[in-house]
Parts: C-alpha cells; sequence; structure tokens
C-alpha cells in the first residue's frame, strides 16, 4: 500500500515538474506574439489597422472602428516584455493612427481607443509626448455625460425595433479607466466625478440578482426613468453575454484599483462569483453563457482573456485571500487554455493575429469564431500581470 502511495506521489512530482512554468509560457506566447504582430504591420496602410479574419483574408479597419487602439496598444504590450525597437516603432507609428480618434467622441469607445494605444503609450515610455492627446480624449467623452441619468452616453444609435433614447451598455465601464487616468493628469475633478458616478448608476441599474448584467440600458435623457433593459449581442435580453459580464468585471476591478471604493470591490467579487461558477471547465466561456445549445455552439476567447486579465488583478486587490487563490487558479486555467494548440496561433497562421476562436456579435452573424484584436490585447495584458510586469 505505501510502495503504490510513493509511486502516486512520484508519478504526481513528475507531472508537475513537467508542466511548463509561467516565464516559459509567457517566452513562447511573446516569442509569437512579437513575430505575428511584426508581419502583421507589412500588411497595413498609415490608415487602417488590423480587425479580424473574413472568408480567409485579413480584413482591416479605418482608426475609427472602435477596436483601432487594440493592435497599438498590444505592440505596447509586446515591447514591454521584450524590449524590442522594432517592435516600439511599430507601436509608435499605429498609435498616432488614431490621434484623430482622440479629438472627438464619436461614441463612448474613444476610451477603448484611446487609453490601450496613448495611455499605454505614456504609462509603458514615460515620455510625455503621449499625454495630451488621454486629456483631450476625456474631455471629449466627459461631453456625453448626462446628470439626468447619471450615465455617460455609449452609442449614438438606435436600431429601429428598440428605439432607444439614451442607451448605456455594460461595456461602457472599461472607458472610465480613461476618465480616471486623465483626472490623475490634469487634476480636473470633474473627469473622476463622473467616472464614479457613472458606476454608481451602471452598479444599480444594470445588475440581475444572481451578479449578471444586462447588456444595454436604455434611460430617459430628461428625467433619468429607465425605459428598458435588452441585449444588443447577447443570446437573449435575459441572457448573460459572455463578454458583458467580462466588461463588468474588469471595469468594476478598475474602478476599485483606481478609487478605492469598497463598493466597487464588492461588486467586482460579486460578478466573479458568478462567472467562476458558470464557467466550463477549461475556463474558456461559451459566447452566451445561455446559448441553448451549449455545448455545440461557439467559444469566445476574448472573454476569456479579458476575465483572465480581470480576475489576476482582482487576486491582488481583494483582502480575501481565499478568494484571491480562487480568482487566480481560475486566471491560470484560462491563459493556459488560451496557451494551447486550439486557440494559440502557430506562426505565419491565423493572418498574423494571436489567438483563434472569438466572437464579435453572433446575432448580427458578424465576427463569429474569428481573431479579434481585443482578444489579443488582454490576452497579453493578462500575461504581464501574472508576471506581475503590469
Ligand atoms: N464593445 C463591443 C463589444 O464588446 O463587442
Amino acid at each position: 500500500m505505501k510502495k503504490y502511495f510513493l509511486l502516486l506521489v512520484a508519478g504526481a512530482a513528475a507531472l508537475l515538474s513537467c508542466q511548463e512554468s509561467d516565464k516559459a509560457l509567457a517566452d513562447r506566447v511573446f516569442d509569437i506574439a512579437a513575430r505575428q504582430y511584426a508581419a502583421m504591420d507589412a500588411n497595413l496602410s498609415e490608415t487602417t489597422l488590423p480587425r479580424t479574419i473574413e472568408s480567409d483574408t485579413l480584413k482591416l479597419s479605418n482608426p475609427s472602428w472602435w477596436c483601432a487602439g487594440f493592435y497599438p496598444g498590444s505592440l505596447w504590450y509586446i515591447y514591454l516584455r521584450t524590449g524590442d525597437e522594432n517592435i516600439r516603432e511599430l507601436a509608435e507609428k499605429n498609435t498616432r493612427k488614431v490621434y484623430p480618434e482622440t479629438q472627438k467622441a464619436r461614441s463612448h469607445d474613444i476610451g477603448f481607443v484611446t487609453n490601450c494605444s496613448y495611455g499605454n503609450a505614456l504609462r509603458i515610455t514615460g515620455d510625455t509626448a503621449w499625454r495630451q492627446p488621454v486629456i483631450d480624449a476625456a474631455h471629449a467623452f466627459a461631453l456625453r455625460f448626462n446628470p439626468n441619468v447619471g450615465c455617460t452616453r455609449s452609442w449614438n444609435f438606435s436600431p429601429k425595433r428598440k428605439q432607444w433614447l439614451f442607451p448605456v451598455i455594460i461595456d461602457n465601464m472599461m472607458n472610465l479607466e480613461l476618465l480616471m487616468e486623465a483626472h490623475k493628469l490634469c487634476g480636473v475633478d470633474s473627469l473622476r466625478d463622473i467616472a464614479l458616478t457613472h458606476a454608481r448608476t451602471t452598479m444599480k441599474n444594470h445588475f440581475r440578482e444572481d451578479g449578471s448584467t444586462w447588456h444595454v440600458v436604455d434611460y430617459d435623457p430628461d428625467d433619468g426613468s429607465i425605459r428598458m433593459k435588452c441585449t444588443h449581442q447577447g443570446y437573449s435580453d435575459d441572457s448573460a453575454w459572455s463578454r458583458g459580464q467580462a466588461w463588468g468585471l474588469y471595469g468594476y476591478t478598475m474602478m476599485f484599483r483606481e478609487s478605492g471604493d469598497k463598493a466597487f470591490l464588492e461588486q467586482a467579487e460579486r460578478i466573479a462569483g458568478y462567472l467562476i461558477g458558470r464557467l466550463p471547465s477549461d475556463g474558456i466561456p461559451f459566447w452566451d453563457f445561455d446559448a441553448p445549445d451549449i455545448p455545440d455552439t461557439y467559444r469566445d476567447a476574448s472573454a476569456g482573456a479579458i476575465i483572465a486579465s480581470a480576475l489576476i488583478e482582482l487576486s491582488r486587490l481583494t483582502p480575501d485571500r481565499k478568494a484571491a487563490k480562487k480568482y487566480l487558479s481560475t486566471a491560470r486555467k484560462q491563459i493556459r487554455t488560451l496557451s494551447g494548440p486550439e486557440y494559440l496561433a502557430s506562426p505565419g497562421e491565423n493572418c498574423n493575429f494571436i489567438l483563434k476562436h472569438s466572437v464579435g456579435t453572433l446575432p448580427g452573424k458578424s465576427e463569429v469564431d474569428v481573431p479579434l484584436t481585443y482578444a489579443d490585447y488582454y490576452f497579453l495584458e493578462a500575461l504581464l500581470r501574472l508576471e506581475g510586469k503590469l
């Protein structure tokens, strides 16, 4: 009996020693990322950025697409990890492409576009030449705030069938980081106050009893009353669209980090509890937690990467050490799945994107089971956070 036990222990130890270390895994992924993203740049013009794959070919976007900041942002992350000066030049060049987008807020996405590009350029290099567009963009974004509602407006468009007046989507929590960053840079209190008010209003109106979130809440801009709660990218109005849950987790974790308001930490922990309870065993969510055809439907690597990055951050912020361990082990599992052959591209394939298998908008039949720049961005960010480099 004792002999079998010893054999078992020896076997487990051998298995453990075979497992790739976090550092070796990050070395491997960043090597691929650097090769893929450097090769990607050769396909771009002065005004185009990568978007996804369509009909087996690279699909580009112009800088006004909501994802325009993620490619330059990923290049900054690769530069941070590798110190490769060629990558730094690409990061600078691709950051400058989105400059016009930092001057006018077509939508709340000015936060994603600016903070991932110029925001990272400033944080990673410390060069103040990157500072002013961050401040300009925050002021432009702040013009979307309506004090009757207590939120910044997400989109200007309204689908005919829904007739929105003032749509606010959970994704918008991510854009508050731009306001908090700019407040630190220029000291204008209204930028921070708008972010705090938006986060509190969203906490009150977007979440369900079980900790999941609606995608869209539409408000009456005159009196702030709620007109409808619904979805745009999820399976149904009452389902839990995976990326929406991921944005919520990341957004409240970030707002606690930036403000120290414990209500945001509690909200982030509620969302984390909900997510961990519903993730599949490999950690990568299906595109909607309530998709009726699970498991015969698409995974969303982007949601997996965003959740992993947020959970690592949350594990560092929560005083609950037991919860922290759970957050970290979940994130590690997600990162390991994404770093395996099912999700991680080999050099030269996947039109030079890093990850495969994300979903943009399944109900709109747009970007289904394809690479997406934000999946790559939050995956690299998660790895940097795991190593304590961010
Ligand atoms: N913010 C849009 C999306 O997550 O698809």
